[in-house]
């Protein structure tokens, strides 16, 4: 028997999660198309098979029609420093854009959401490993913006029967083929310790190493990127009219800094020189988090737990797109 397929539009589809997610739906079937303005993402970041529409979320009541099965919402703006130096521009963009698309999909009668949220909602955990009934106290706008999306959604749920998904993604890492991170800055650690084992970097900035943790430095909850987009896919089989569910997607497991730095010179085998910083501000010992939630209501299973598997994926990246520079 065939499977159900649809239509959904993707946006943010051109970034790094929102481009695998796409990739995914096109392979599982599902007639794609991803709005994207590409203010972080790229063009090439669209899979082939998927329609693509180069505009804003804050305009999305201009493509947005009946035909459309569901919305997968990935696009933001996600740089949690600059969320600090400039909150109004992710006030604007993040909680302003998804506002301008949740009315949209009120017209034109769209009625299933998957939405990024993130672990920065929650901000200092009092415990780990975290649940979502854990406090929320993020601390960057970014985190705030992020819950305030969240509480829109809640509220679309119960008032308009929205069904509707909140993804509480920890620290995504890896590659699907040709989708892997590039994000500009970069500041996520798995793919900036790649650029030192490439050469484009002289060493990897430790921001501390006297946690109460190990070894002493941070420990996080890396996803394979490829797992969590399979988590996309079951969402949508699992969400029902009125209900907001809200899940958290890691491993469960921690890794600290350290390890994933001897991951990647044990993988790439090359040499990964460190240079001990100041602690950042905000910047918890431990982010770990519970997926049970995630496990009990999708049958989600993530199948690339390993570090050592994550990092290979995005080393197999990193390459091909050096390959792809010279
Ligand atoms: N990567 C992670 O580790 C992580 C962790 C937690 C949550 N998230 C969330 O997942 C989502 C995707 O993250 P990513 O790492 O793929 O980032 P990304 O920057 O690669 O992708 C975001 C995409 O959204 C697009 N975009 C931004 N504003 C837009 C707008 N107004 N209209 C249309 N398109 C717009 C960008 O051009 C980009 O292609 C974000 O919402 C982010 O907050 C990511």
């Amino acid at each position: 028997m065939k499977a159900v397929t649809s239509r959904y539009l993707v946006t943010g589809g051109a970034g790094y999660v929102g481009g695998t997610v796409a990739r995914h739906l096109v392979e599982a079937g599902h007639e794609v198309t991803v709005l994207d303005d590409l203010s972080t993402g790229f063009a090439e970041g669209v899979p082939a098979g998927a329609e693509f529409i180069e505009g804003r979320i804050q305009d999305a009541a201009k493509w947005l029609d009946g035909s459309y099965g569901g919305v997968l919402h990935f696009a933001a703006f996600s740089q949690v420093g600059e969320s600090v130096a400039k909150p109004e521009k992710y006030w604007e963009n993040n909680v302003g854009g998804t506002m301008a698309l949740l009315a949209a999909m009120r017209t034109a009668g769209v009625r299933k959401l998957v939405f990024s949220s993130t672990a920065a909602t929650y901000g200092e955990p009092e415990s780990v490993p975290i649940t979502e009934s854990a406090r929320t106290a993020p601390t960057s706008p970014y985190g705030a913006s992020k819950l305030a999306v969240d509480h829109m959604i809640g509220g679309e749920c119960a008032a308009h029967g929205l069904a509707a998904v909140s993804l509480r993604y920890f620290n995504v890492a890896g590659a699907y083929g040709a989708c892997g991170e590039r994000h500009d800055p970069e500041s996520h650690l798995v793919p900036l310790v790649l650029e030192v084992a490439l050469g484009r970097r002289e060493a990897i900035n430790v921001y501390g190493d006297d946690y109460p943790t190990p070894d002493g430095t941070c420990v996080r909850d890396y996803i394979h990127v490829a797992d969590l987009a399979e988590a996309h896919l079951l969402a949508l089989d699992a969400m029902t009219p009125g209900e907001h569910l809200v899940c958290n997607l890691g491993n469960g497991n921690g890794f600290s800094v350290r390890e994933v730095v001897e991951t990647v010179r044990r993988v790439t085998g090359h040499p990964v020189p460190e240079v001990i910083a100041a602690r950042r501000p905000g910047d918890p010992a431990v982010l770990v988090a519970s997926a049970e939630t995630a496990r009990e209501r999708l049958g989600w299973h993530p199948s690339r737990p390993d570090l050592a598997d994550i990092v290979r994926d995005a080393w197999a990246f990193t390459q091909e797109r050096e390959r792809g520079r010279a």
